[in-house]
């Protein structure tokens, strides 16, 4: 499927509780009152055997799972995300705005499951044909601050985020190792910034990555 000039994209990238989704309104809000077509989405999930892979694999209660079974389930419901969702709407022109792709992988199951960058890397290379993001937004957050921002309200945990604060450590360690190694474009901001600042800096940036004549009004 071939991408339409114009089309752009994005993925948020981050521990839990960085504040992903809410930058990833304030940017699709941007981008719409700009006469884009914004797409939102996450993962897993954004397509019906993407949201079923995500309650097997996130809700308690399927008994174990092991780090491989989890990695290729992330993978599968991947696979179905960029086929049925990312490249059609990329193919219509469309800004993809997603929570979390491949480097989610990288961290938690390569590095927090110890499975290895490297291999984790190439199953989803496989998964995804190659897509890559054209600009990757980390959001540091501290992991104590995460786990704060995320209970609030006793809002419950699930089978990653009730991970300790040590494993949630290695995973901050893992974005930011990803964000300085990787050939892709990455925009690295500490999540503890206010969110006006945060979204000011991000818009700016998908701004920045221009849009070829006649795709924006
Ligand atoms: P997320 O949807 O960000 O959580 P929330 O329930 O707060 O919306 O992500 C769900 C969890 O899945 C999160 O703890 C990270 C984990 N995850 C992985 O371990 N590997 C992956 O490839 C992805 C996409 C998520």
């Amino acid at each position: 499927m071939q991408r339409t000039p114009g089309a752009l994209f994005v993925v948020l990238e981050g521990g839990d509780g960085a504040g992903k989704s809410t930058q990833a309104a304030r940017l699709a809000t941007h981008l719409q009152e700009r006469g884009r077509e914004v797409v939102r989405t996450r993962e897993p999930g954004g397509t019906p055997i993407g949201e079923k892979l995500r309650s097997l694999v996130l809700d308690h209660g399927h008994g174990e799972v092991d780090a491989r079974t989890e990695a290729l389930l992330f993978a599968a419901a991947r696979a179905a995300h960029v086929e049925q969702l990312i490249l059609p709407a990329l193919a219509r022109g469309a800004t993809v705005i997603c929570d979390r792709y491949i480097d989610s992988s990288v961290a938690y199951q390569g590095v927090g499951r110890g499975l290895g960058t490297e291999q984790v890397l190439a199953v989803n290379r496989w998964a995804t044909g190659g897509l890559r993001p054209d600009l990757t937004i980390l959001l540091d957050v501290d992991p104590r601050a995460g786990r704060d921002r995320r209970t609030q309200g006793d809002a419950t945990e699930d089978r990653l985020e009730s991970e300790p604060d040590s494993f949630h450590a290695r995973i901050r360690q893992a974005f930011l190792d990803r964000a300085g190694n990787e050939d892709g474009a990455y925009l690295v901001l500490d999540a503890s910034l206010a969110v006006e600042d945060l979204a000011g800096q991000i818009c700016a940036a998908v701004d920045a990555l221009g849009h070829p004549e006649g795709s924006t009004p």
